[in-house]
């Protein structure tokens, strides 16, 4: 059986050798999940929820040492390994208490001889797959919720950091959900990707990552007509407006910015700040951006690593693809990559302009691109111009002009004064090609169930 090295993004050491799970296992996992779901479907949604709980409490328990898994295998400092613990646990809280109301519906019907009953019951097996930037918080938004419907589900995490899933779907296990209803499979995202979408039992493929694999996956899922869920890539604007707060404002940019060394899929990736504040809000910005730390997430730090070698060399084509079109750095190329391995020193780029690769390409990593404005309408025209649709930003203290981006702006996610909007209790998701569906809140039980109606004759 070929074995998979799970490299530390810190030192390129191999933290942990597993092996990949063959077809045939993946198939027999599959088929066991779609036997366990006959029993966890009917299972009483209390008790499922006691369950969920029952995971929640052994996840809280073991959240030291889940995070240093997490930091070891995605890269990210210790403390906000933690903090991704906490938010992933969020979710399995949260839909502990949603799995108990999902609600069915009496509806008048249009004789006295007849009730029509409305009721949700649960999709079936669900195949999921994950991405690195948050091996746990992605693994848990989609299992809990799915669970708590009545769903089984058997997860890919990706090969980069399948550790952190494996521990939690064991604690899973601890915590009494029945081994099949919840499992993991280690395999590439293609043979994932083929198997779950094609195989008659699976019913359900929720994916978060690229919008091009999400593309994919959809296009090979037509065949079974499966139902998807879809959370794909962003391009997310964040507008600083004339009358913003400058000092909060360049809080949120580096709260949304640096998550994670910029690798989310909400990170602001084009920042449009109104000519007349830039040079404050520059100047204020570089200050914070420089005094961040970098180095192995292990020690204390603001930033660690990025991913691998090759997330590297593409934030590096960003910013030299800006520098050579005119833009500022903060610090020079030399000095960005001076720490070497797989860490960038992240960089404040002004004078940014719409023909910059920031401006339509996602990024991924520590650089924070700025663009002045004095329209606001032409700013908010320049920030729908894109395919994508996931998380965007704005900064202002003027209700109107708060309220006016709020409806003009074409996103599902969207921080006003904000800089870390998701939540647990809040539908995250995206319009247009970045995806459709929603995780976290009651929103987010919704794609694991269906509805089936009863009309009674009496
Ligand atoms: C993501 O960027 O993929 C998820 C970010 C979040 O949940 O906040």
């Amino acid at each position: 059986m070929t074995q998979l090295d799970v490299l530390n993004p810190a030192t390129n050491e191999v933290i942990e050798s597993i092996d990949y799970t063959s077809h045939e296992d993946i198939d027999a996992k599959i088929e066991r999940a779609y036997n366990a779901f006959q029993t966890w479907r009917f299972v009483d949604a209390h008790e499922r929820s006691a369950k969920l709980f029952k995971w929640a409490e052994l996840i809280d328990e073991h959240q030291d040492e889940l995070a240093k898994l997490v930091t070891l295998e995605g890269g990210k400092p210790l403390a906000e390994a933690k903090g991704e613990i906490v938010y992933a646990n969020s979710y399995v809280k949260w839909y502990a208490e949603e799995a108990k109301r999902v609600y069915g519906r009496t509806i008048p019907a249009n004789t006295s001889s007849k009730k029509i009953v409305v009721d949700k019951f649960p999709v079936g097996v669900v195949g999921a797959i994950t991405p690195w930037n948050f091996p746990a918080a992605m693994i848990t938004r989609k299992m809990a919720p799915a669970l708590a419907a009545g769903c089984t589900i058997v997860c890919k995490p990706a090969v980069k950091t399948p550790l952190t899933t494996i521990k939690l779907v064991e604690l899973a296990h601890e915590a009494g959900i029945p081994e099949d209803a919840i499992s993991y499979i280690i395999a590439s995202g293609r043979d994932a990707g083929d198997i779950f979408t094609k195989h008659p039992r699976i019913n359900k493929v929720t994916f978060t990552g690229s919008t091009g694999v999400g593309k994919k996956l959809i296009e090979q899922s037509a065949d079974t007509v499966k139902n998807a869920t879809m959370e794909l890539g962003g391009l997310a604007p964040f507008i600083v407006h004339k009358d913003a707060d400058i000092d909060a404002a360049v809080d949120g940019t580096i709260a949304s910015k640096f998550r994670n060394a910029g690798q989310t899929c909400i990170c602001a990736n084009r920042i449009f700040v109104h000519k007349a504040i830039a040079d404050e809000y520059v100047q204020k910005l570089t200050d914070k951006v420089h005094a961040l730390t970098i180095g192995n997430g292990l020690e204390e730090v603001d930033i660690g690593p990025l991913i691998d070698n090759e997330a590297v060399e593409k934030v590096l084509t960003h910013i030299t693809d800006c520098e050579a079109k005119g833009a500022t750095l903060s610090r020079s190329v030399d000095e960005i990559k001076s720490l070497g391995g797989n860490f960038l020193k992240p960089v404040v780029i002004s004078n940014a302009t719409l023909e910059m690769k920031p401006m339509f390409e996602e990024t991924f990593g520590p650089i924070a691109p700025v663009m002045t404005y004095e329209d606001l309408d032409e700013v908010i025209g320049i920030a729908n111009d894109t395919e994508f649709g996931l998380a965007s930003y704005f900064f202002t203290n003027d209700y109107r002009t708060g309220l006016k981006l709020f409806n003009e702006l074409d996103y599902g996610v969207i921080g006003w004064n904000d800089g870390g909007p998701s939540a647990a209790h809040a539908p995250f998701g995206g319009l247009k090609e970045s995806g459709y569906g929603r995780e976290g809140g009651t929103e987010g039980i919704e794609p694991y169930l269906e509805t089936k109606y009863l009309s009674v004759g009496l």
